[in-house]
């Protein structure tokens, strides 16, 4: 019986791949262990900025020097994700230390393809991108837990100037309506209260004439899903639908993650994104009559070829007019086959370093005032973990806010009242409200 283990990088959809892989393993008779003692090593990577290549390489050294120190035989070694993809035979060539290259539209195979090393199979490299029938040749899900994620949706056609996820994860495809929920069920019976469903591109799902909001309607209406959340989206693709979904189904969380990357005209059209900084802040128009209270975070991107200091003003300006409750920010970094990285205006790393520090700063402090802003507030909290003390329990506020409560009663998975009665930077604290007992009469 061979064991196994899967490491895990970069975002959320890598999350997903990694527990699907693990499930695909285990459901081929495989026993997962830890990182130290597995027969087999799945590196599942990412390659959305610089150094990712370089990062899976002294990964690799560090795990064959460990093994040898040791005096034994390193892991086998499967590279998969987007490095996997966009490196492909390029990293057999670079390091003897791995064995299968496989990429994120092919690792349903991974059973197979580790069957054929065992029996001698050198070299194996899948990168197969078909639409998606991995999604159908993979096992049923096995996750317990009451939070879980579900991609719906992979690929991207958008082509913005700085991104390889066009290149690693192909076209944008949807899966079917009635394969998300069959998962959907599943996630739900082994405990999932709280479903994410994931996309690089979520809002463009669509099954024939279902679109977004159907599909969110479908997923509430399943027992024992108590909340929905998805991310991420395009502000290009953005319906009518997806707005009134907020509005409509009570199931649907008040949190809505709209990547902008610059407030700068300029660098939008630049960047390739097919929409200004106005059309963006009619869409947070439209998002805000239909649910007053949404929490609204975004991705931006500094240093940007060609931005400016009016330009990067810009984008600490439109921080300042959304009034972001998170955000996350970072220094561009040039890649490889993307139209931004050719252009021979970069900016210095060290402007970049100087800009970043500057907007983190404005996103810290709008973030707080957020927080701040919710004390007083009731709400229903669910509960995902142990706090640092005895009896603490941590869990999400429909916000996705860390909210900490004491009451050594509680478990993981329940559904609690809460008033909040302080906000951190980085979480806030709830006072369990006591169920008002209805009399008998
Ligand atoms: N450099 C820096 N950040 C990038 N992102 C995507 N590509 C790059 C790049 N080349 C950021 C974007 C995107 C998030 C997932 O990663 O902000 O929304
Ligand atoms: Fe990284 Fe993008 Fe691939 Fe996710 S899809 S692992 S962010 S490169």
């Amino acid at each position: 019986m061979r064991t196994f283990a899967v490491k895990s990088f970069g975002c959320q959809m890598n999350v997903y791949d990694a527990e699907r892989m693990g499930e695909a393993l285990q459901a081929d008779g495989m026993v997962e262990s830890d990182e130290l003692s597995a027969d087999i090593l799945v590196l599942n990577t990412c390659h959305i900025r610089e150094k990712a290549a370089e990062k899976l390489y002294s990964e690799i050294g560090r795990i064959a020097a460990r093994a040898a120190d040791a005096g034994e035989k390193r892991p086998v070694i499967a590279v998969t994700g987007c490095v996997a993809q966009a490196e492909g035979a390029e990293i057999l060539k670079r390091t003897k230390a791995v064995d299968l290259v496989v990429g994120p539209q092919a690792y349903h195979r991974l059973p197979d393809l580790l069957k054929q090393q065992e029996a001698g199979a050198r070299g194996i490299v899948d990168l197969d991108m078909p639409a998606s029938p991995k999604f159908d040749a993979l096992p049923a899900r096995r996750k317990r837990g009451p939070s879980a994620f579900l991609t719906v949706q992979e690929g991207c056609d958008k082509f913005c100037a700085f991104c390889v996820v066009p290149y690693t994860r192909g076209a944008e495809a949807s899966r079917p309506l009635d394969a998300i929920l069959s998962e959907a069920r599943e996630l739900a019976e082994g405990g999932a209260r709280e479903i994410t469903l994931l996309g690089q591109n979520v809002n463009a799902w669509a099954d024939g004439n279902r679109h977004f909001g159907d599909m969110v309607a479908a997923i509430a209406a399943i027992d024992g899903v108590s909340r929905v959340r998805y991310t991420t989206s395009h502000p290009r693709d953005v319906t009518e639908a997806m707005v009134r979904a907020h509005a409509d189904i009570p199931q649907m969380m008040p949190y809505l993650h709209l990547p902008v990357q610059s407030g700068s005209n300029r660098i939008l059209a630049a960047m390739n994104r097919k929409h200004d900084r106005a059309f963006y802040m009619g869409l947070i128009q439209r998002f805000r009559d239909a649910r007053p209270d949404l929490a609204i975070t975004s991705d931006f991107i500094v240093g940007f070829p060609g931005e400016t200091e009016e330009d990067f003003a810009d984008t600490l300006s439109i921080v300042e007019e959304v009034g972001y409750a998170q955000a996350f920010s970072f220094k561009y970094s040039p890649r490889l086959g993307t139209p931004a990285a050719e252009r021979n205006d970069q900016v210095p790393e060290e402007v970049k370093a100087e800009r970043l520090q500057r907007l983190q700063a404005l996103i810290s402090a709008k973030s707080l005032a957020f927080n701040r802003r919710m004390v007083g507030q009731r709400c229903e909290i669910l509960i995902e973990r142990r706090g640092k003390f005895a009896g603490q329990w941590i869990g999400k506020s429909p916000w996705l806010q860390s909210v900490v409560v004491t009451n050594p009663e509680l478990k993981i998975g329940d559904l609690v009242q809460v008033e909040l009665v302080f906000a951190g930077p980085n979480s806030l604290e709830g006072q369990e409200l006591t169920p008002v007992i209805e009399p008998a009469w």
